[in-house]
């Protein structure tokens, strides 16, 4: 399965599949082919907890996946990341999640975690890909000077650790400083992984999240957040999705 919180990222990897089908369930459309004669279903998940827990679950109940990929864009919480980085997610969090006093803040009621790690084997793979594409000379094939210098991309990196998710889109100083404080090694935050990760594990499915640095969560986040899916972020998952399943 391979799920993107973008629908222009799913539109670029539709157009690698071949022997496609299409299924409309539950306001998703699921389409089904083969990426490099594997065998993938590739749907666009929706934003927020609640759409990627509907949109994952399909994909593991109706469409029997062995394994999840999802990619898309977060904001930089980490003061080492900048714009155009990458980031693998080790271990997910729910940053909104709060049913104190009863259970500790951002404790997963009943399943007594507070991390949901992610046990894809995938992972070393992806981290190879993704620091091939990144030297300088395989950026510049993927994207021109002319959109590096647009959105101030010089030198991008791997990073590979904390994410954060919650149904709030992180555009203030305060909400990052609370964040930072709370979880202090965390890189990003974003809108999907942590539910992604909760239900992966309920079904015992492994998991692999990988996260373009589309912004620094502060109060610049929104500037031109769907130029660089367009011209960034799009470019990034189709190169290292493609590699993925060769
Ligand atoms: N996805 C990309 N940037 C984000 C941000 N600043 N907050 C939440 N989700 C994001």
């Amino acid at each position: 399965g391979i799920m993107g919180a973008m629908e222009e990222e799913i539109s670029s990897l539709i157009g690698l599949l071949t022997d496609t089908q299409t299924d409309h369930i539950g306001g998703r459309t699921y389409y089904s082919g083969k990426l490099n004669h594997q065998d993938v279903v590739i749907v666009f998940s929706m934003w927020g907890k609640v759409a990627a827990a509907i949109t994952v679950t399909t994909l593991i109940e109706l469409f029997q996946i062995q394994e999840l990929i999802f990619t898309g864009v977060a904001g930089a919480i980490h003061p080492d990341l900048n714009i155009g980085d990458v980031v693998i997610g080790t271990r997910f969090v729910q940053h909104d999640m709060d049913s104190s006093p009863m259970i500790p803040k951002y404790e997963l009621p009943l399943i007594k975690k507070t991390f949901i790690e992610s046990s894809s084997d995938l992972k070393e793979q992806a981290a190879d890909i993704i620091q091939n594409m990144l030297e300088e000379n395989h950026l510049h094939q993927l994207i021109s000077q002319d959109e590096l210098d647009q959105f101030g991309i010089t030198k991008p990196s791997l990073f590979i650790g904390e994410i954060a998710s919650g149904d709030q889109f992180i555009s203030n100083g305060e909400k990052k400083h609370q964040l930072r404080a709370a979880f202090p090694e965390l890189l990003c935050v974003e809108m999907e992984g942590a539910a992604v990760a909760q239900v992966c594990d309920a079904f015992h499915i492994p998991f692999l999240i990988i996260r373009t640095i589309s912004d620094c969560a502060d109060t610049h986040a929104e500037i031109n957040f769907v130029e660089f899916i367009k011209e960034v972020a799009n470019k990034y998952s189709k190169a290292i999705v493609n590699k993925l399943m060769c």
